[in-house]
């Protein structure tokens, strides 16, 4: 992020804690509880946000050097993601040209070849049929017209995005938009080393647990034994254009900070900036790295997900050994353990009573303007009429 930009949005915070203000979405909503329930929305969610738009699987850390290769099922295809030989990122179905079997079973590694398991097919870090055994008796085929379906893929700003669907291309330009295509270069993602993975199989439905992250209304009390420590809750910085929005959590090192000269104020210090990556991935940049949380709907249950996050580490601290790497590889647990012990155990009790029928609202205040747009934004892509922004006696109305 430019300097201006982290002053500016620095004065923000320190304007809201002078204040006792926070951002204000000038009104309430009141969003009905079938969003997280309803089959049919699910599927809608699904073909529309999942399988029509490029999904970021990663960042460039996870192919780290040519003939890295990672798998990824969360998409309902399976996808094998490559780095060819010549550096390039590239994505394929992960599926053999001759009887459609899963080529690769691991989840990571690194290889030349890829070799299927029924037959032996091989293909290379391309997709290209390299290997045929027996071609003399299984026939006199073109390989060259037999290799991995390939899937649009592209690498930018550190991030990997693949689109899902074979028959489409990766928009990033329309995705990212020019706000996050300007902003995003500034952080260096691409230079991250990956550093932890975690996995969160959780009774909720995946937009439960994506707004857990949208607002710091909650700090003082759900975690006021841990993140509340280090954060001042219900204060945040708030930007939204089209389909993004941006966050700045406020830490309270801001306190420290604020008396130092403009030109040492660093926006990774002062608060944690949360980015939202339509329609399920959250990027946190944080002073050691950053994390990558992504929601994934299961399509047979509303009521259910599964969240991947994963710490990636600035590469001058893994250079620095063990010490550096175990103190930040705890850390980057612990905070996933707060996800899954304290935002994600309310994310399921939320849906148990939403699945009970008797819950047909939620109420988001003005001071949680990310959830607004969050799901605004949602209702505006499936083309369902937009909520109105409703005053206090609108909003308590009818209960
Ligand atoms: S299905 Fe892959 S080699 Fe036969
Ligand atoms: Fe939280």
């Amino acid at each position: 992020m430019r300097h201006d930009e982290q002053v500016r949005l620095i004065k923000q915070l320190c304007a809201h804690l002078d204040a006792g203000t926070n951002e204000d979405a000038g009104g309430f909503l009141r969003l009905p509880t079938a969003v997280y329930t309803d089959p049919v929305r699910s599927e809608r969610e699904w073909n529309e946000f999942f399988m029509a738009t490029p999904q970021c699987i990663g960042l460039s850390g996870d192919l780290p050097e040519p003939g890295s290769f990672l798998t990824n099922n969360d998409l309902g295809i399976p996808i094998l993601a490559t780095r060819d030989q010549d550096g390039s990122f590239k994505a394929f179905v992960n599926s053999c040209s001759h009887r459609g079997v899963i080529v690769e079973t691991e989840e990571r590694g690194t290889t030349r070849r890829f070799s299927c398991p029924f037959h032996a097919w091989t293909y290379d870090t391309g997709g290209a049929l390299v290997g045929l055994p027996k071609s003399e008796h299984f026939g006199d085929v073109d390989k060259s017209c037999l290799g991995l379906r390939r899937l649009s893929a592209e690498e930018r700003h550190g991030l990997l995005f693949v689109h899902p669907n074979p028959e489409a291309t990766v928009d990033l330009d329309q995705l990212l938009g020019e706000w996050f295509n300007d902003e995003f270069p500034t952080w260096n993602f691409g230079e991250l080393v990956p550093l932890t993975r975690q996995e969160y199989d959780t009774a909720c439905n995946w937009k439960l647990a994506m707004d857990t992250f949208g607002e710091t209304y909650h700090f003082s009390v759900l975690h006021k034994e841990t993140l509340f420590n280090a954060f001042h809750g219900n204060v945040q910085c708030y930007d939204e254009t089209d389909h993004l929005h941006r966050m700045i959590l406020c830490k309270r090192d801001i306190d420290a900070m604020r008396l130092l000269p403009e030109d040492q104020w660093d926006i990774t210090v002062a608060g944690l900036p949360v980015y939202w990556i339509f329609p399920n991935v959250i990027l946190l940049p944080i002073d050691a790295g950053c994390f990558l949380v992504r929601a994934y709907p299961d399509r047979n249950d509303p009521g259910h997900h599964v969240s991947r996050m994963s710490f990636y580490l600035k590469p001058g601290l893994a250079a620095m050994g063990d010490e550096i790497t175990d103190f930040v590889t705890d850390l980057a647990q612990k905070f996933g353990n707060i996800i899954r012990e304290e935002d994600y155990v309310m994310a399921a009790s939320q849906q148990t009573a939403v699945n009970s029928g008797a819950v047909k609202h939620v109420i988001f205040g003005r001071n949680e303007p990310t959830l607004h747009h969050y799901h605004q934004t949602y209702s505006k892509l499936l083309g369902e009429e937009l909520l109105p922004l409703l005053d206090a006696a609108e909003v308590t109305a009818g209960r």
